[in-house]
């Protein structure tokens, strides 16, 4: 498949609705077999960008290739090597779960044997079930085995684990982990960072539609990853040090600590995780300018 062009190529992508541009100059690709993860406050413009990717939102203005296609032409193979699981969905409540599985796989030209599929997203025990009485967490199992039953080769997951028990959210990982290694590529956001830390081979911060950073989520950030090294001293009081290599620090503690023949307590040695990188990040750009464009308009709202 790999002729060198990436997957996805996302290039000053913009979208305005009445006015408001959720989405502000994206620049992204995503290689084939990559699993690319957009994170980012709400309201950040990751599903809006998700669904112009698709095809089912159009653009202001930009460039965007998903597969070597323009998703707004909405041309019919491309839907057929696409796999999405919506943010919202709710177009099949009164079928059951079988059912909507057989149906989708009716269009696509090389599904995947529905029955495998539901009982990859653990929803065996529903096959029978009206989708309509089926849990949350269930419904989205059931909007996952619905991307999956294609046999797609790229994969749109628009918080595709929201709602799901731990144990469940394990298992979708295991799945996304084994798309991985049919080579197929995955686009997702997610609000969990651990999710994409596990997942993602790449992900992008948005806010107020623009990337703040892009990268592998371990090397995300990496200039401030700072250690942090927390003790507590010979009085028992909590203690908590920045630096860039810890070693000359944890020298000076334990053998402070093996001269006063007492142990060192509650020694902790951490980096920032993605979530401590995100968090950092998110709250730095927060554009003056923008939010007194939001307070204005919640203004608007209250009048
Ligand atoms: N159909 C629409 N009409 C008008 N404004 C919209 C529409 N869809 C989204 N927006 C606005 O665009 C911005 C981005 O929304 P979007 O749904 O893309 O965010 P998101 O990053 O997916 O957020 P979340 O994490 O909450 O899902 C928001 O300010 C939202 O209010
Ligand atoms: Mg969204």
């Amino acid at each position: 498949m790999s002729d060198g062009a990436p997957a996805i190529l996302v290039r000053d992508l913009r979208k305005s609705y009445d006015g408001h541009e959720a989405v502000r100059g994206l620049d992204f690709e995503v290689a084939h077999g990559e699993v690319f993860g957009l994170l980012g406050p709400n309201g950040a413009g990751k599903t809006t960008t998700v669904e112009i990717l698709e095809g089912f939102r159009e653009r202001t203005s930009g460039i965007v290739s998903v597969l070597g296609f323009d998703p707004g032409e909405r041309p019919r193979e491309l839907r057929e090597r696409i796999g999405i699981v919506l943010q919202s969905c709710g177009i099949y409540r009164h079928i059951r779960v079988a059912e909507a599985v057989r149906h989708f796989a009716g269009l696509y030209p090389a599904p995947r044997d529905p029955d495998e599929v539901i009982a990859i997203v653990g929803l065996d025990a529903k096959r029978d079930a009206l989708a309509r009485t089926l849990s949350g967490g269930q419904l989205r199992r059931l909007d996952l085995a619905l991307a999956l039953v294609g046999d797609p080769e790229l994969v749109f997951l628009d918080e595709p684990t929201t709602g799901f028990d731990p144990a469940a959210r394990r298992s979708a990982w295991e799945t996304i982990r084994r798309l991985q290694e049919l080579g197929k590529t995955v686009l997702l956001t997610t609000h969990y960072l651990d999710e994409a830390q596990a997942l993602c081979d790449r992900v992008a911060i948005v806010k107020d539609g623009r990337i703040l950073a892009e990268g592998p989520p371990a090397e995300l950030g990496s200039t401030a990853a700072r250690y942090r090294v927390t003790w507590s001293d010979e009085h028992g009081e909590p203690q908590s040090r920045e630096v860039d290599d810890p070693t000359a620090l944890l020298h000076q503690l334990t053998s402070a600590a093996l001269a006063r023949g007492k142990p060192l307590s509650d020694l902790s040695v951490t980096r920032p995780t993605l979530e401590d990188v995100y968090l950092d990040l998110t709250a730095q750009a927060g554009d003056a300018a923008e939010q007194g464009e939001n307070a204005a308009e919640q203004a608007e709202e209250v009048r």
